[in-house]
């Protein structure tokens, strides 16, 4: 049986994706930060819960290396592991714009790097569908104010994806994004806790209306399934297409990032002006 490496199955699409291949016979490695945190999946007998922390070197080495030593080849890395900081890019302190990019964008290429060996060894042995398959975002198509940095990480994760695919070419891997619009997981809870960089700025306005953006948003969004649902075609299709993107109207998002900038600034000022989401 081959195996697919998840990060972050603590929760959200992480968690249900693990199901979801696990349901489809899958040998599935998940990464959690603390071991009780994979209690769920733990009683699976097609599951390997693996500690790992993707901004800690020596944590990816030790996970890659236990499936290394496994009986399961591995044919697909699932880099899902996530962190969401929200503020305005004015008064975000260094350590919270730093950690948004240890996390999303240095974290991810770790894994990619540690995982390559095994994923180049599952290619020369003639087995199909090496992948890998990095979660990214519609922030990472479109930026939104207050979320800048997060959309900055994301744009890095579209272009890692970019650049990686086109490297990976001649060896058989492929490498694509799955970017969710707005999707119904805690990553909303955290956001509301992040106050910080608003407090006693010019920008404190922002706060009343947090919670109701974060509520608003993940109300509007989709289910982990669907995305879940999207990785499993993205994992199993030949050729799929590498930019998913996966959310209620995706096509106007993408017709969106082909408008003007300044036409683009106006569909966000209108918004902010609204009041509706801030
Ligand atoms: N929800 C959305 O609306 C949405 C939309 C677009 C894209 N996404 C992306 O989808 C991915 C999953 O997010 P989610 O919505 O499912 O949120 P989530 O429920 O908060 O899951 C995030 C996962 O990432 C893990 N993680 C965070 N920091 C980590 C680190 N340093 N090392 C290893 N694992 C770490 C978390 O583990 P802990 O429990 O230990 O923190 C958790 O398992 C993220 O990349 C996110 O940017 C989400």
């Amino acid at each position: 049986m081959t195996s697919v490496l998840i990060t972050g199955v603590s929760s959200g699409i992480g968690l249900t994706t693990a199901r979801s291949l696990l349901d489809r016979g899958y040998y599935v490695y998940g990464t959690v930060r603390r071991a009780e945190d994979a209690a769920e999946l733990a009683g699976h007998a097609s599951f390997t819960a693996l500690v790992m922390d993707v901004t800690d070197r020596p944590s990816i080495v030790g996970a890659l290396d236990t499936i290394a030593r496994g009986a399961h080849p591995l044919t697909a890395v699932i880099n899902n592991a996530g962190v969401a900081v929200s503020g305005p890019l004015e008064t975000l302190a260094e350590e919270d714009y730093r950690r948004q990019f240890e996390v999303n964008v240095f974290g991810l290429l770790a894994v990619c790097q540690e995982a390559l060996p095994q994923l180049h060894a599952a290619r020369e042995a003639g087995l199909p569908n090496v992948k890998i398959i990095n979660i990214s975002s519609v922030s990472g198509y479109l930026t939104s104010p207050f979320t800048g940095i997060y959309s900055a990480s994301k744009f890095a994760i579209e272009a890692i994806t970019d650049g990686l695919r086109r490297e990976l070419f001649d060896f058989g891997i492929d490498v694509i994004s799955v970017a969710p619009g707005p999707v119904k997981t805690p990553i909303w809870t955290k956001a509301k806790t992040q106050t910080k960089a608003y407090e006693g700025t010019r920008y404190e306005y922002v706060l009343e209306k947090i919670d109701a953006y974060a509520d608003n948003a993940a109300a509007d969004g989709v289910v982990p399934q669907v995305v879940a649902d999207d990785i499993l075609t993205a994992l199993t299709t030949d050729k799929p297409r590498p930019d998913r993107l996966v959310m209620k109207k995706g096509w106007l998002a993408r017709l969106v990032t082909l408008l003007p900038k300044r036409t683009q600034d106006k569909m966000f000022l209108k918004r902010i002006k609204e009041n509706r989401r801030y």
